[in-house]
């Protein structure tokens, strides 16, 4: 039996998509379930780029079959536009492509409520969302009363629930979105519509994946966002509204915990963050404008260009151990090759205490400076390197000192965005 996770421990966009694709072939099965299409998963094979968001990473491979869970929060266009943006690249989505009848759907509503709750932070400060209506989609599934779930768009209820819904989403959301107003007829025909192109594709999830395991299935879960925009363990309220560490798996999949035999930690080989909330190891510097250069480090969902910084091997230790980790997957190492010296922070300093517990509250960890190491960089190109044995030595002392940190061994290693630009290491005890 083998049930693999893939979860990003810092804030999310740390190569989850390419590793994914990597261990696509070794499994039968690959799995998203949480978050929405504010995640968005790159992969590059034989010179073609592909940016998936709903559907999980492996669908690159067509004898494997991809699942999204009811932990999803499903936008039916956009999965639709994806659907149909591969099957124009010659990608099968077929039969292959399974989504749950629990998924929450967004509408309407949700995209608008997000710009207003955005705008209206408590904090201050913006959380700087995807506006993709993720937020205000899984407030409502939690309070229940005005939650859609996929399943619901096939039934005889649905132009009333929608009535309903669309009757206080119009007294609530259109009043604050300077009276935008919510037709709950044209809405019920345009969900109609998505439902019928999306009939084929929907089905029990949880049922499947538990006859699955039974079946001694290879399953892989693909995480969204990372650990550190975990809803509940997270930098909050400057996170997602999932759980995103590796806590979520058995929640968002229907998986008992106790299936799950392998959990991959994926991190950069430094820091990146897009939105606000506190980032203590941010270079808003020359040294930050190198990373985003040399990393393109622009949002794949949103371009924004993201906030860089040195590792933080405080917040990577706490995440891994939060989410189970067992190895990790240090990716993007290449971007490091012109560096003369890197720093990797080991511990914060707050109101002059020295602490190597992550903080729970933005607050604390606002005040957080920074402790750093500084290492010697290796300045020469990586990206043609295959062996750990031909890493340059500083390189391999840097995976070894974040090893040592974190406290987990590294499997794999990453030095460009090419599937081929993979090394997998020999793993030690
Ligand atoms: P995800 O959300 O975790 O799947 O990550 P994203 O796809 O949002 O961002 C990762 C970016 O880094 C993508 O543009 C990848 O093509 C690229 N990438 C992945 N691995 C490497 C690597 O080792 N080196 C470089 N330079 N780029 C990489
Ligand atoms: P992947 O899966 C990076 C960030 C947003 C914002 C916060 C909340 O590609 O790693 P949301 O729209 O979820 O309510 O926004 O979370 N965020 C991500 N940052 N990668 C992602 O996904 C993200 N998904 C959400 O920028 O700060
Ligand atoms: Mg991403």
């Amino acid at each position: 039996m083998s049930v693999s996770c893939v979860i990003g421990l810092q804030w999310g966009d740390e190569a989850k998509g390419k590793l994914v694709d990597l261990l696509t072939d070794s499994h039968d099965i690959v799995v998203r379930y949480q978050g929405g299409s504010n995640a968005g998963h790159t992969v590059v094979t034989g010179g073609q780029t592909y940016k998936l968001s709903l559907i999980p990473s492996g669908i690159l491979s067509p004898q494997v079959q991809c699942v999204v869970t009811g932990g999803v929060v499903l936008n039916p266009a956009s999965i639709l536009q994806e659907i149909d943006g591969l099957t124009a690249r010659g990608i099968k989505v077929d039969s292959n492509l399974m989504l749950s009848d629990r998924a929450h759907v967004i509408f309407p509503w949700h995209i608008a409520e997000d710009a207003i709750l955005d705008k209206s932070c408590s904090s201050g400060e913006n959380i700087g969302t995807t506006m993709r209506g993720i937020g205000p989609c899984y407030r409502d599934k939690v309070a229940r009363s005005f939650a859609v779930r996929l399943g619901d768009l096939y039934r005889d209820s649905f132009a009333g629930q929608i009535a309903h819904i669309a009757e206080a989403k119009n007294a609530t959301v259109g009043v604050l979105a300077d009276g935008k107003s919510f037709d709950p007829v044209e809405i019920t025909r345009e969900y109609q519509a998505y439902a019928e192109r999306l009939r084929p594709f929907v089905g029990d999830t949880t049922a499947y994946l538990l006859d699955a395991v039974e079946a001694n299935k290879r399953i892989l879960l693909e995480g969204a966002q990372g650990a550190l925009l975990d809803v509940d363990h997270g930098t909050f309220p400057f996170v997602t509204s999932s759980n995103s560490s590796g806590v979520g798996v058995s929640s968002g999949s229907g998986l008992p915990g106790r299936w799950i035999t392998k959990v991959t930690g994926v991190v950069k080989a430094y820091s990146t963050r897009v939105g606000g909330g506190p980032f203590p190891t941010e270079q808003d510097n020359e040294v930050g404008q190198h990373i985003r250069d040399r990393g393109n480090e622009y949002g794949t969902v949103t371009r924004r260009p993201r906030r860089c910084g040195w590792f933080d091997a405080v917040a990577v230790r706490y995440t891994a151990r939060l989410s189970g980790v067992d190895s990790l997957a240090v990716m993007l190492l290449d971007v490091l090759d012109e560096m003369p010296e890197l720093k990797i922070c080991t511990a914060y300093e707050i109101d002059g205490k020295r602490v190597t517990n992550f903080p729970s509250h933005v607050d604390d960890l606002r005040r957080a400076v920074p402790v750093y190491e500084t290492v010697p960089g290796w300045r020469k190109d990586t990206t043609k390197v295959r062996t750990m044995a031909d890493l340059p030595k500083p390189a391999l002392n840097y995976l070894a000192r974040l090893s040592e940190l974190i406290g987990r061994p590294v499997d794999v290693v990453s030095v460009g965005p090419d599937r081929e630009q993979t090394i997998f290491a020999q793993r030690k005890g």
